[in-house]
């Protein structure tokens, strides 16, 4: 995994059918996803919950590309090697999750994955400013974090104030929730390169028709690499 920052498309599987993930994996990535992006929720620290450790380990096998994991969880730290084990590439704690960010994301590249921190709309770019260099990737999100298909939120403002405190850090700005081509060029003007998009990706296709999944990441990296 080399560092850039073209435009990255990574389809959330929360939008997939959770009878069939191997196929949707396999689907997406031939339809031209960059990453894999998965997402761990705990009926806790966001109101749903998804799959654990297991499920992810039984992803691992059909993802050629990136597999980006999300956790929504509290705490993390317990269960930081369990997602190591279970082949994630890149693993995001909330910096909300709780009050050692600084110690979850040092144990997430000592286990010997790419660390990421994520902020809920709510949380102001300056709560990431100490661990910068710790991390391979700020996500903002664009929803408050717990379920897929819902309206955006403009945090282009924090994706700004961001991208300048990350300066030359290789570093990526992951945008979650709400990624649709009218929305994609907003964040991507901003200097997000990595665009989540769970609905925007699966609507109206399936393992049988794959070739929409195709279109609408088209759609989506069109309009994003038009406004960069
Ligand atoms: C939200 C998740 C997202 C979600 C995005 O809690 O972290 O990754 O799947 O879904 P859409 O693209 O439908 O907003
Ligand atoms: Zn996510």
């Amino acid at each position: 995994m080399t560092f850039n920052r073209f435009i990255k498309i990574a389809p959330s599987i929360l939008s997939a059918d959770f009878a069939n993930f191997g196929a949707e994996i396999r689907a997406i990535e031939a339809e031209g996803a960059d990453w894999v992006h998965v997402d761990v929720m705990d009926g806790h620290f966001v109101p749903n919950l998804t799959f654990g450790p297991p499920a992810v380990e039984a992803f691992r096998p059909h993802v050629k590309t990136v597999m980006d994991v999300h956790l929504m969880i509290a705490p993390v730290d317990p269960y930081i090697q369990d997602y190591a084990d279970a082949g994630a590439d890149i693993l995001t704690a909330h910096v909300e999750a709780g009050p050692h960010i600084h110690r979850t994301l040092q144990a997430i590249r000592a286990a010997g994955m790419k660390a990421g921190v994520a902020l809920n709309p709510g949380t102001a770019a300056e709560a990431v400013a100490h661990v910068l260099d710790l991390v391979d990737l700020v996500c903002v999100m664009t929803v408050n974090p717990g379920f897929g298909g819902q309206s955006f939120i403009d945090m282009t403002g924090k994706v700004r104030q961001l991208r300048a405190m990350i300066g030359d850090r290789p570093v990526h700005v992951e945008i979650d929730g709400g990624v649709t081509p009218e929305t994609a060029p907003l964040v991507a003007a901003a200097g997000a390169d990595v665009l989540v998009a769970g609905s925007g990706v699966f609507k109206g296709g399936s393992v049988d028709a794959p070739q929409v999944y195709g279109a609408n990441i088209r759609a989506i990296r069109a309009a994003a690499e038009a406004a960069v």
